[in-house]
């Protein structure tokens, strides 16, 4: 689906980007401060930190609202764009925060919107993979309505940004706001917490500490890994296209989980061994995008491969391993 959109301010647009704190989000406030863009990064870090963009604080061109998107969001002067970001991200954070998580895919999302559509600015609304839950279609493309259990533990997050798409698309179409949906698949980088949960995190920190990598299952489920700065192209080129979405954004080479624990031992030359764990409940037994789309409208395809990307990632989250234990 595409749109005539107004034109993109390219180099000197004002955006406003929710969870601008977090992983991805602070990635974002770089890219788009170093176009020329004026950045306020709103967020509440409840689950990501203002270290990620303390470098940008006293630059002209950022600055840092600490604030619930669950409530009323209000901004002063005019926005080109809003870019909602805000919402835990990984297993372990929102299983831990349920309610939260719900509130911000649903309440976030609306208070959002009403501000595009106060603005008349894009709106850009981070969803994801999981909303094809335990996909039945393989890889999944953007026409796949997905297989999720809404009542399940991973439902408030899947159901959440379910809901989040389908607000997104009803304001777009009772009141014309000009809107784009990515769907990001397993993202890994820099400025990832080495307590996130997730598998390039946990398998990354215990083979630097020398420690047995935990994989959940036979580990013969399979899993995609797209590096964030490919994963970051890919949105800021669906941020200034005139397609609406959803596109899928996300590398499509697949590996085993056994198979990404056997690359990260050779990449980091470590000694641990693979000890076996029960699978947790309604954990995806496949995950891989079909990225033609975005490779057709937005020429868009990600570049770095899984060894170079884990390579970039490794020193971080060993540095970051050794801060945190200072
Ligand atoms: N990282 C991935 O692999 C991935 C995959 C699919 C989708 N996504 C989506 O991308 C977005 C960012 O994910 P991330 O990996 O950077 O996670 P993250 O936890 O690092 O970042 C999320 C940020 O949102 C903030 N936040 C959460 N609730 C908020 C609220 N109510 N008000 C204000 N701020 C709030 C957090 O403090 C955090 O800084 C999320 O919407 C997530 O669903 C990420």
């Amino acid at each position: 689906m595409t749109v005539g959109a107004r034109a993109w301010p390219a180099g000197h647009g004002r955006v406003v980007i929710t969870g601008g704190a977090g992983f991805l989000g602070s990635h974002l406030c770089d890219r788009l401060v170093e176009r020329g863009h004026e950045v306020i990064c709103v967020d509440n870090c409840v689950t990501g930190s203002t270290a990620n963009v303390e470098h940008l604080i006293g630059h002209s061109k950022f600055s840092f609202l600490r604030h619930d998107v669950s409530r009323p969001l209000s901004v002063d002067g005019a926005v080109d764009a809003i870019l909602h970001f805000a919402s835990p991200a990984s297993p372990r954070d929102y299983l831990e925060l349920p309610i939260q998580t719900l509130k911000v895919g649903s309440l976030g999302t609306h208070n959002c919107l009403g501000l595009a559509k106060a603005k008349d600015a894009r709106f850009l609304l981070a969803s994801t993979s999981e909303v094809y839950g335990d996909p039945q279609v393989h890889p999944q493309t953007e026409s796949y309505w997905g297989h999720v259990n809404p009542i399940g533990p991973r439902g408030v997050y899947d159901e959440a940004k379910r809901f989040a798409e389908a607000i997104t698309m009803a304001y777009h179409r009772a009141h014309g706001v000009d809107v784009r949906i990515v769907r990001i698949f397993n993202t890994y980088g820099n400025r990832m917490r080495p307590s996130d949960g997730r598998v390039v995190s946990n398998f990354l920190v215990q083979a630097v500490q020398g420690k047995p990598l935990t994989v959940y299952g036979d580990g013969s489920q399979t899993r995609s890994f797209c590096h964030v700065d490919d994963e970051v192209a890919g949105i800021l080129a669906l941020l200034e296209s005139d397609h609406v979405g959803p596109v899928n954004i996300g590398n499509p080479t697949e590996f085993t989980v056994s198979e990404l624990a056997e690359i990260i031992i050779e990449i980091t030359g470590s000694s641990s061994e693979v000890i076996h764990e029960p699978l947790p409940v309604d954990d995806p037994t496949q995950r891989r995008p079909d990225i033609s789309l975005a490779r057709s409208v937005l020429g868009w395809e990600p570049r770095i491969p899984i060894r170079e990307g884990l390579a970039r990632t490794v020193s971080y989250l060993e540095a970051e391993v050794n801060r945190r234990e200072r």
